[in-house]
């Protein structure tokens, strides 16, 4: 088969690690192209490098903008490449501005899309997210569904006879990236290495970074913890901060550049607790049982609340009591699967294909 991957944010460059691996070892072409919403080595090259990602074949240079004209100015060059590369399948990941854009772009121009980590809802319309989900969703030939939840929700919406139940591609990679990690430390920013009891915090969805005042109260309710906060910066909160005129590094907050995926691992692994608005650090925080605060007042992975791994703390008057609760008696459940849902992805991919001639 002829595949390709359609990635642009951060978070996308880690699930597609595991089913590059996986599309090679299975000797089937992949082409991988680039929309450039992130662009910051940081946010980007890091992360081909550091997983071993092949490097993208086209990078759009799109960079950011407004919605619509990010979005757009995607559409028009995905919809060249795709045109020129006529692939099997053209794969889509996750629920940014690219997976939109990439999806519509496909399946206009009759190209096969299958979209890795279907289902996630919040039900949170004022989310960018939540209409990238939906919609790529409904356009996409093929769902690949990382948990029985996002199963559920595709079924209500009726789109059971083209959804799959594969696992996350996200625990694929985290496990063999705890290992590495585990048998040889990464390099870290000075506070993970220096300081033996802190919490790992990030901040970038629109809802907390866009408002001033809500910005302020979350990075004043930070810096007002009884324990030193490791805040990795997203370069959005470090422009919204910049904008609003606010100061990160105070208070018990230790500001970091954006950490490298084995960085971020290693830092979860040691942190007494996380605190986050991110989908994938709640995931990732519980399966590698560090207790997580979500600054959110939902969340698309509720398995991860189960047990208290997970606790929602939108109102920042909270935090500090959610923050510095005991660890949960049971440890967490595995509910996002095995670690080889690249593989059933791959065998769906082809077996669809076969079907489709
Ligand atoms: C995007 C996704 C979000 C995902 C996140 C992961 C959408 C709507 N949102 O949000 O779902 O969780 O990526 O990081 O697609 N910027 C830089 N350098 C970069 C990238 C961005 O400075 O390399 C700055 C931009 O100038 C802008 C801000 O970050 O100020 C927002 O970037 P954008 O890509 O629009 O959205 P994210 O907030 O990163």
């Amino acid at each position: 088969m002829r595949l390709l991957s359609i990635v642009g944010a951060r978070p996308q460059f880690i699930k597609l690690a595991p089913l590059a691996t996986a599309f090679q070892a299975a000797g089937h072409e992949h082409i991988i192209v680039h929309t450039g919403q992130h662009y910051d080595v940081g946010m980007s090259e890091v992360f081909f490098a550091d997983l071993r990602i092949p490097e993208p074949d086209v990078n759009l240079g799109v960079g950011s903008d407004s919605h619509a004209a990010q979005t757009a100015a995607m559409l028009v060059g995905l919809e060249r490449e795709i045109a020129a590369v006529e692939p099997t399948w053209a794969i889509v990941y996750g629920d940014t501005n690219s997976t939109l854009a990439g999806a519509l772009a496909a399946v206009k121009i009759h190209t096969p899309l299958a979209h890795v980590e279907a289902g996630l809802r919040s039900f949170n319309r004022r989310m960018p997210e939540e209409h990238n989900r939906v919609a790529s969703d409904h356009l996409a030939d093929l769902l690949l569904a990382p948990s029985r939840v996002a199963l559920e929700n595709l079924r209500r919406e009726g789109l059971e006879a083209r959804s799959e139940l594969v696992g996350d591609v996200m625990i694929d990679v985290l496990t063999r990236v705890r290992a590495a990690v585990e048998a040889e430390e990464p390099p870290l920013p000075a506070p993970v290495r220096d300081l033996t009891d802190f919490v790992l915090a990030t901040i970038h969805r629109a809802e907390n970074t866009d408002k001033p005042a809500r910005l302020a109260a979350i990075v004043a309710s930070l810096a007002a913890l009884d324990i030193p906060v490791v805040l990795s910066v997203h370069p959005r909160l470090a422009a919204r901060a910049a904008e609003h005129g606010l100061e990160l590094a105070y208070g018990a907050i230790r500001p970091v550049e954006p950490l490298a995926y084995p960085a971020l691992v290693a830092s979860v692994l040691r942190a007494r607790g996380v605190i986050t608005d991110s989908g994938g650090l709640q995931k990732e925080a519980h399966a590698l049982g560090t207790p997580c605060t979500t600054l959110r007042s939902e969340t698309e992975w509720l398995e991860t609340l189960e047990g208290g791994w997970n606790v929602l703390a939108a109102d920042v008057a909270s935090l500090a009591d959610v923050v510095m609760r005991p660890p949960p008696d049971q440890p967490p459940t595995a509910p996002y699967g095995d670690g080889q849902a690249s593989e059933r992805i791959v065998a769906l991919l082809e077996e669809h294909a076969r079907a489709a001639i």
